[in-house]
């Protein structure tokens, strides 16, 4: 098989033959029930991910898997509707693939949203929360192999990997539009188990205020390729052990649906003011 660099540029190449050369502002990447944004953006361009050479296969069923390109608040974006978890079994090198892809096409912002466990206990089910860090206490990570030199450095630093900048962009717009935004560190679980209570209170001990399954990986991808980052969770459920009731993936879905449109809107808001 050919190496990284050559996948990514027969990649983006095959993307840029439907899409044009025209620059794209912000890649987003979005979780669970937000997808439907991608339908909102205006002179859209849809790409079945099935068609993109080397791209990863969606294993989940009924999922879109679709790169919608098209203008949101007057930017052009590039909208990942469906994304690859680890706990589908692909290494982690293939769950952030697609933002290397992101990277050659040129786009150097990323805007990741998700669902999340809250941990925080002075927190609320629905709440939004801007990830000021992370946790992966795991030991794989999406950059362990060859490095790829002309993507990132082989080292490279994590302490800013989310942008302080964007974080106060999105606390600016919360405020404008009337939503509450909570802002917190995020611990990344490989899933596809929720945690148990003990692994959630230890969560807490290590200063998470959210657990999830999916986002690490390419903020760590994204950070090595330079490029800057928002990621927001949304609390779809307390944590293991917080409540009585064991989790399940409907109540994850079911708040995911009550906040989309809280959410959605604090999106926009905060691509129409997105300055590059
Ligand atoms: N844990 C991990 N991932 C999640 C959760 C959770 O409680 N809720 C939504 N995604």
């Amino acid at each position: 098989m050919s190496g990284l660099k050559e996948r990514l540029q027969e990649s983006a190449s095959y993307v840029k033959t439907i899409i044009g050369d025209k620059e794209i502002s912000i890649g987003m990447i979005l979780g669970s029930g937000l997808g439907v944004l991608a339908n909102e953006l205006e002179h859209a361009i849809t790409i079945d991910y099935k068609d993109i050479p080397n791209f990863p296969a969606s294993t989940v069923p009924g999922h879109a898997g679709q790169l919608v390109i098209g203008e949101l608040g007057g930017k052009r974006v590039m909208v990942m509707n469906g994304r690859f978890h680890y706990y589908e079994g692909h290494d982690m090198q293939t769950v952030v693939f697609p933002v290397q892809m992101m990277k050659i096409l040129g786009i150097n912002q990323l805007l990741i949203t998700n669902a999340a466990g809250c941990v925080n206990t002075s927190w609320s089910q629905g709440d939004l929360m801007v990830i000021s860090d992370h946790i992966k206490l795991i030991s794989d990570n999406p950059m362990r192999g060859l490095n790829e030199d002309s993507l990132g450095d082989r080292f490279f630093d994590m302490s800013t990997a989310y942008s302080k900048r964007l974080r106060n962009l999105a606390h600016t717009c919360a405020g404008k539009i009337g939503v509450t935004l909570r802002e917190g560190i995020y611990q990344f679980f490989a899933g596809p188990s929720f945690e148990t209570p003990a692994e959630v209170r230890f969560a807490r001990l290590c200063g998470a205020d959210a657990v999830g399954m999916s986002t690490v990986p390419e903020v760590i991808a994204a950070q090595h390729a330079s490029m800057e980052v928002l990621g927001i969770s949304c609390m779809t459920n307390m944590a293991a052990g917080i409540l009585s009731q064991p989790l399940n993936h409907q109540e994850v879905l079911e708040t995911g649906e009550r906040v989309k449109h809280t959410f959605i809107s604090l999106v926009r808001e905060i691509v129409k003011e997105w300055e590059q």
